[in-house]
């Protein structure tokens, strides 16, 4: 059993993970979305269900395919769909890895029909979408809450800010500083920071790879 328990080590653990972008309709065939692949949450997905973890992974538009038991996908589409999908299942996870790009702001009304292009200059209207992650901060019993951040100055503070601001346990810092890392390469340099602000930079990397480090995060906060 114990030999069992170290090759599974996540065995009977319910772990919600966020991944790709959202797109916020302007008009029935138009949207604003980012350039996300989804390929970070998958992987982190598939990792943990290869150690024995029961994964929901609510995920904005995505070509990434997982054939994976363990693994329940929840498609959605919009920052408030992915708002919604996490709260219906946000009181039965024991770990939240939110790794979506989630839009920040949404056209303020999203026309019923096709804009057509009558004027020459056309002004969209946006608002805030909702912070799911700081959200789920709030509301936060026994879960383990690992958030992403990506900055591109003062990378440190503004990630210790968030943190703070979100109720985090640990944060995955993204460096686009690094030409190997980022939306649609293959390779992630990250660097960790806990809630205790001990900083940890981690090398130029795979994405499968790092997915391994932040399962192996959570493995830690559960033997450890
Ligand atoms: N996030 C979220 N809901 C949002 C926006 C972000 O859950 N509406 C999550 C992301 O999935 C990520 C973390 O919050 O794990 C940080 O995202 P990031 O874009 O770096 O930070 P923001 O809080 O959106 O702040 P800003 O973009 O202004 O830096
Ligand atoms: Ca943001």
């Amino acid at each position: 059993a114990a030999d069992l328990e170290s090759k599974l080590p996540l065995k009977g653990k319910k772990i919600l993970i966020t991944a790709g972008p959202t797109y916020e309709a302007i008009d029935p065939v138009r949207f604003i979305g980012n350039h996300s692949t989804g390929k970070m949450g998958y992987d982190i997905a598939q990792s943990a269900a290869n150690l024995g973890a029961s994964v929901i992974l609510v995920s904005g538009p995505s070509h990434q395919k997982i054939e994976n038991s363990l693994v329940q996908i929840v498609p959605v589409v919009s920052a408030q769909e992915m708002y919604d999908a996490c709260h219906t299942y946000f009181s039965d996870v024991d770990v939240v890895i939110a790794a979506a790009a989630v839009a920040d702001y949404k056209p303020k009304n999203s026309a019923s029909h096709k804009i057509k292009k009558e004027v020459d200059e056309f002004v969209l209207e946006l608002e805030k979408t909702k912070d799911i992650l700081s959200s789920l901060g709030e509301m936060k019993e026994k879960q383990f809450l690992i958030g992403f951040a990506l900055e591109t100055e003062n990378e440190i503070e503004n990630a210790k800010l968030k943190i703070q601001k979100k109720n985090l346990d640990l944060i995955v810092l993204n460096s686009l500083q690094d030409e190997g890392a980022g939306f649609g390469k293959p390779t992630n340099k990250v660097t960790f920071i806990d809630r205790d602000f001990k900083v940890e930079p981690m090398e130029l990397k795979s994405k499968e790879a790092v997915a391994d480090d932040i399962v192996n995060k959570v493995i830690a906060h559960f033997y450890e």
